[in-house]
C-alpha cells in the first residue's frame, strides 16, 4: 500500500490505523501470544495474527456467525486477509466476566475491547492483571459514555492515550500498561 493512501485512511478515520498500531506493538516487542477480549468482526484479531502472534479471541456472542449473516463472507474475505491466518486464531464464545476467572494460562499481551461499561472494563482489567505477563492494551479510552477511563484510573492510575484511532467525529484511543519488574506501569 502506498504511504499516501495510509495517510488518507488515518485522516478519514479508517480503523486500519488500529490494526497498524497493534501490529507495530506485536512486532516491536516480539509478542507471541495474545488474548483479545471482544472479537467484534475479527478486524483486530486478524491484524494481530498477521503481525505474527497466536491469538485467542473471546466474545460473548458467536461473531463468526454474525459476520457470515451480516456480510455473507468469511472474516478473511471481509478484511482481505489470507485464509492461513485463521490457523493462528482460537475463537471462544463466553462472557468474559464469567470465563476469565477460571483461565489459568498467561499471555504476552491482552487486548481489552469487550463490554465497555465500567463494571465490565473493571472486571476485564482486574482479570487481565493476573493473566498478562507483559502488556495490557485497552481500546476506546476516549469514547464518551464508556467506563474505560474510570476503570483504568481505579486499578492502575491516571491513564494517558498513547495512540488514537478515530471514527467519524470521535476519538477512540488506546492505553497501554506494561509490567516492569513485576509492577504495572502505564505508558
Ligand atoms: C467493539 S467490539 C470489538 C472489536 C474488536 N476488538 C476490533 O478491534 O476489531 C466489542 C465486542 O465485545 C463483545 N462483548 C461485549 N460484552 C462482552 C463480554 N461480557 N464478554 C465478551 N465479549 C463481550 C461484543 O459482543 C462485541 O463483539
Amino acid at each position: 500500500m502506498k504511504y499516501v493512501s495510509v495517510i488518507e485512511k488515518v485522516v478519514r478515520g479508517d480503523k486500519m490505523v488500529r490494526g497498524l498500531f497493534l501490529r507495530w506493538l506485536i512486532e516491536k516487542y516480539n509478542i507471541k501470544t495474545v488474548l483479545e477480549i471482544g472479537t467484534g468482526e475479527f478486524f483486530a484479531t486478524l491484524w494481530m495474527a498477521k503481525a505474527g502472534a497466536k491469538v485467542e479471541t473471546l466474545d460473548i456472542a458467536d461473531r463468526l456467525r454474525y459476520v457470515a449473516e451480516q456480510h455473507g463472507k468469511t472474516v478473511c474475505d471481509l478484511w482481505e486477509m489470507p485464509y492461513e491466518l485463521f490457523g493462528k486464531i482460537k475463537v471462544t464464545i463466553g462472557d468474559s466476566a464469567k470465563v476469565l476467572p477460571i483461565y489459568n494460562k498467561t499471555y504476552d499481551m491482552i487486548f481489552i475491547d469487550g463490554d465497555h461499561a465500567y463494571e465490565g472494563v473493571y472486571s476485564d482489567l482486574k482479570n487481565s492483571l493476573r493473566l498478562s505477563d507483559r502488556f495490557i492494551v485497552l481500546h476506546d479510552h476516549c469514547v464518551k459514555g464508556t467506563g474505560v477511563k474510570k476503570a483504568i484510573h481505579k486499578l492502575l492510575g491516571v491513564p494517558k492515550t498513547v495512540f488514537t484511532d478515530f471514527r467519524p467525529g470521535e476519538k477512540m484511543g488506546m492505553v497501554v500498561a506494561e509490567k516492569i519488574d513485576n509492577q504495572w506501569k502505564l505508558w
